[in-house]
């Protein structure tokens, strides 16, 4: 992984990823793409980007063979809450896009990376512990597309050898950059309405359980799966991993330590919970610990102390906080 192609750079993930590759990589060696431009944002005005719409294969080649892309990550995909407003934009999108950006790596002969997550599992599967190969029956648009999308990638493996590679992410935690139209959002506002308001109503009910991970152990892993060695893959789309599993109830006991005044209260919202009730409380990450050493740095405390320290410096510079 030399020079890499990346959709979806605004997003919560990718706004991180660019950071970090150009860092690693060097500035010329990550070209930065979103179907949008924001003025101002570093991911744009900080090294090279283009505009992509990632249906149209034909800019997305051109954009690819101008740089001599290696690798293709492909991050562009609606979210679960937002996929089951507009299911069929939802399939549209995540599996059209996903196909461009295949097509792509397949043209240029590069690395292939591409998201899944936990909601490619549905309420059929064991919730606790979920094994890596198990039923996979998910009742979202979002989950379809990634179930989907982790058989189209590995068809692409057998069929046409591109070298791709994925995890299932669980609910993602990061400061940077918001997330949006996902299930798992609550974690990243609890931690600002703790710092702005000190009360948070939350929208999934106690006791629902999910998988999470900080941002960095994510981006790690994105970077130490293209880096592993294909021999050792048994596995290749898509990897589970985690880093704990958190119940609204936990994540708020965990700041309360910090901000011991800190309010809970709960305002279910019925469709994000249906969706948070289809997938697993917590999935079995070994295999990736086993094929490529996956090994999260952050547990809850380190992460909770982390956000906190991190978004009163982001409030503060914003005049949100004094
Ligand atoms: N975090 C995502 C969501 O909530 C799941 O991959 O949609």
């Amino acid at each position: 992984m030399k020079k890499v192609l990346i959709t979806g750079s605004l997003g919560q993930i990718g706004s991180e990823l660019v950071e970090r590759l150009r860092k690693d990589l060097g500035n010329d060696n990550v070209i930065a793409t979103d179907i949008r431009k924001l003025d101002g944002n570093p991911v744009c005005t900080e090294g090279i980007f283009e505009i992509l719409d990632v249906m149209n294969y034909d800019n997305f080649l051109a954009i690819a063979k101008k740089y001599h892309v290696d690798t293709v990550i492909h991050l562009a995909a609606l979210l679960s809450a937002t996929a089951e407003k507009n299911p069929k934009f939802g399939w549209d999108l995540n599996m059209g896009g996903l196909m461009n950006a295949l097509d792509v790596a397949k043209e240029l002969k590069t690395k292939f990376f591409a998201p899944s997550s936990i909601a490619a599992y549905g309420p059929d599967a064991n919730p606790n512990h979920t094994p890596q190969d198990t039923v996979m029956h998910p009742t979202t648009m979002y989950g379809v597309t990634k179930v989907a999308g982790e058989l189209l990638a590995n068809y692409y493996h057998t069929r046409y050898g591109v070298d791709s590679r994925s995890v299932r992410f669980p609910g993602l935690i990061s400061y940077k950059s918001e997330p949006g139209g996902g299930t798992s959002d609550y974690n990243v506002d609890m931690f600002y309405q703790a710092l702005l308001k000190g009360s948070y109503e939350c929208y999934l009910a106690e006791g629902t359980k999910m998988d999470m991970m900080y941002m960095d152990d994510a981006i790690d892993a994105i970077i130490n799966l293209l880096n592993a060695d294909p021999k050792k893959l048994v596995h290749r789309n898509s990897f589970n991993i985690t880093a704990f599993s958190l119940a609204p109830e936990e994540l708020f006991a965990a700041i309360k330590k910090h901000i011991p005044d800190f309010k809970l209260s709960y305002k279910i919202d019925p469709v994000k919970q249906a969706i948070a009730d289809s997938w697993p409380n917590s999935i079995d990450d070994s295999d990736a610990k086993k094929e490529w050493g996956f090994k999260p740095e952050f547990d809850v405390d380190k992460m909770t102390k982390e956000m906190l320290v991190k978004l009163t410096e982001k409030f503060k510079k914003e005049g949100k906080l004094k």
